[in-house]
């Protein structure tokens, strides 16, 4: 919508300086809005202008500012144009902007922001995301939750803007541990608790085989020799490995589910393996694997070439690394998905490990390897449940959950809801997401179940209840799907609030899209809950006369519309009742 209005201040700028209206667009942007006053809507950036080379750097600024604010004309779409300190202000017709936006946000409520302009060149690419990649039989620790939570994010977003995304989980499903946990198995293990709680029963017997071994050579011994098996293809061990394999993936998928994630292909580590001797002869034949004193084999990544920076990419007795496994992987999902740009998510302990894994693709002469991005997070410390420190993801979810429904049970309309424990999963689900998503993704932070549950101040709790608000108060105006209102009616100042802030949704989502950082998407709605609250006080539907809550109606009607599609890609499902 802001397009519209963008559009109409670079048509005059187009006028006066003769270039085409699209450059001039991404020097024009909506102003925040600021609670004590109306400000103007919309900014140019002179200095943008400046260093695009459109307006010459000669000359004072100030009075460049203003000889260009004079050639610009008010009309009946631009009221006002107002030379400031860092540009130019302008102030829109606040009735067109009325009418058109919420018309806009009642025809087409998905499209809202998301088929702006600003992501024309985003639009049809495909975006290979992976995420989650969760170890079989280790614990899934906070790591992995964040990893999971900001990958779903990413996706959401990218698809949302028109990318084909394609979300991959990265198991980690091959290694040394398959040694252990297999010898652990035979000994320890049991079909029946592994078809009753099986991630649970092999991490047990993971932990247990670990025990025993430190003292015990012959586990050790057992352990190398099932490792051995798995990696000469033996098909007895291979059938064990692969039932793991599967019922870790059925278990992780209905979990998944609960917080309402999905991957398009379940690959890992181990698949990559069997292409890890073909690509270190690749290697080879490139000229590019070295071998060291050691009998390593590694790929030299320093810019200078003189093996000041290098990554070993095969063991002296021949296997393969992480590392080996990740360039494989990075060769057979171009060659499968022809993807244009490709994201890891995975905490910041391991930036180092891409970056090589980038470099060896470029040094292999794989120019795309410039479109594949690792972004990396920080460590939550402290997140912990009843039973104690975190090892599934379930418990997690089982953890928010129960406190969730605790705190909801002091209200008064949880009673009314027909399935309460499902709500309260819900809204603790967007608690933890939303204490996640606050700041920027690479800090550390402190987990504090209390803080994050709280309803008052910014918190998931607070979104879906001002969700919940507005969808009761639609609700309670029986069927009044009237399309038409008076945009006339308003132009009171919270009105114009709530309309102002709504105009930079697409800007809010085109920067989270090139930091690939939820925090600008949380404040925004944030915002938007807090306007919401005061209208909601000062704006009253019921009781007021029919023209005038029609139109108040519409407006909330938008406002609940993007609290949704915004909640929606940060990956929490809106509560219609709490
Ligand atoms: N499984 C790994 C871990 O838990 C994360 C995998 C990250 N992705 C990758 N392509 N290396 O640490």
């Amino acid at each position: 919508m802001a397009c519209f209005f963008r559009r109409e201040i670079a048509a005059q700028l187009s006028r006066i300086f003769g270039h085409k209206e699209d450059v001039f667009i991404p020097a024009i942007s909506a102003i925040p809005v600021s609670k004590k006053q109306i400000s103007p809507d919309f900014q140019l950036s002179v200095h943008s202008l400046v260093s695009d080379g459109l307006l010459s750097s000669d000359g004072d600024f100030k009075t460049k500012t203003e000889l260009l604010a004079r050639q610009i004309r008010p009309d009946n779409v631009i009221e006002e144009v107002i030379p400031s300190r860092g540009g130019i202000h302008f102030r829109i017709n606040k009735i067109i902007l009325a009418k058109k936006l919420l018309k806009q946000l009642h025809e087409d409520p998905q499209g809202f922001g998301v088929r702006s302009e600003l992501f024309r060149g985003t639009h049809g690419k495909r975006t290979l995301v992976e995420f989650s990649s969760p170890n079989i039989a280790k614990k899934f620790h906070a790591g992995h939750l964040r990893s999971t939570i900001i990958g779903n994010f990413i996706s959401n977003l990218k698809a949302a803007l028109g990318n084909d995304v394609i979300r991959v989980n990265y198991l980690g499903d091959w290694g040394m541990q398959f040694g252990l946990l297999g010898a652990g198995y035979q000994r320890l293990g049991s079909q029946d608790k592994l078809r009753e709680n099986p991630l649970q029963h092999l991490f047990d017997v993971y932990v247990q085989i670990n025990r025993e071994a430190e003292n015990d050579e012959t586990i050790q011994e057992d352990a190398r020799k099932f490792f051995r098996l798995l990696e000469q293809g033996d098909e007895q061990s291979l059938l064990l490995w692969k039932q793991f394999r599967d019922i870790t993936v059925e278990e992780y998928k209905r979990i998944y589910k609960r917080l309402g994630v999905h991957f398009d292909h379940y690959s890992g580590e181990s698949f990559h393996q069997r292409m890890t001797q073909d690509l270190l002869q690749r290697l080879k034949d490139q000229g590019l694997l070295k071998v060291t004193e050691k009998g390593t084999g590694v790929v030299d990544i320093s810019p200078a070439g003189d093996m000041s920076s290098y990554a070993t990419v095969q063991r002296s007795d021949g296997t393969s690394l992480y590392i080996t496994r990740d360039v494989a992987a990075a060769l057979d999902r171009k060659k499968q998905y022809d993807f244009d740009e490709m994201i890891y998510v995975t905490d910041k302990s391991q930036e180092n490990h891409f970056r090589q894994l980038f470099q060896i693709l470029l040094a292999m002469q794989h120019p795309w390897a410039e479109r594949c991005r690792h972004v990396p997070f920080g460590l939550v410390q402290g997140m912990s449940t009843r039973r104690g420190e975190v090892v599934f993801l379930e418990d997690v979810l089982d953890e928010a959950r129960s406190r969730m429904l605790r705190n909801m049970s002091k209200s008064k309309t949880t009673k009314d809801l027909d399935d309460p424990e499902d709500t309260a999963e819900k809204v603790g689900v967007s608690a933890l997401i939303v204490q996640d998503f606050k700041g920027p993704i690479k800090s550390d932070y402190k987990f504090d179940w209390d803080r994050v549950l709280q309803s008052q101040g910014d918190t998931g709790v607070f979104l879906q209840y001002t969700h919940a608000r507005l969808c009761s108060l639609i609700r309670m105006q029986d069927g009044g799907e009237e399309t038409s209102f008076d945009p006339q009616l308003l132009q009171d100042k919270r009105s114009i609030l709530i309309l102002q802030h709504m105009l930079r949704y697409d800007e809010v989502l085109s920067q989270c899209d090139q930091e690939l950082q939820p925090r600008y998407l949380v404040s925004f709605l944030m915002t938007l809950c807090h306007l919401v609250a005061s209208a909601h006080k000062e704006l009253p539907v019921k009781g007021s006369p029919p023209a005038v809550a029609q139109a108040r109606l519409h407006l909330f009607g938008g406002a609940c519309t993007v609290l949704s599609n915004g909640m929606a890609i940060l990956g929490i499902t809106p509560v219609d009742k709490m």
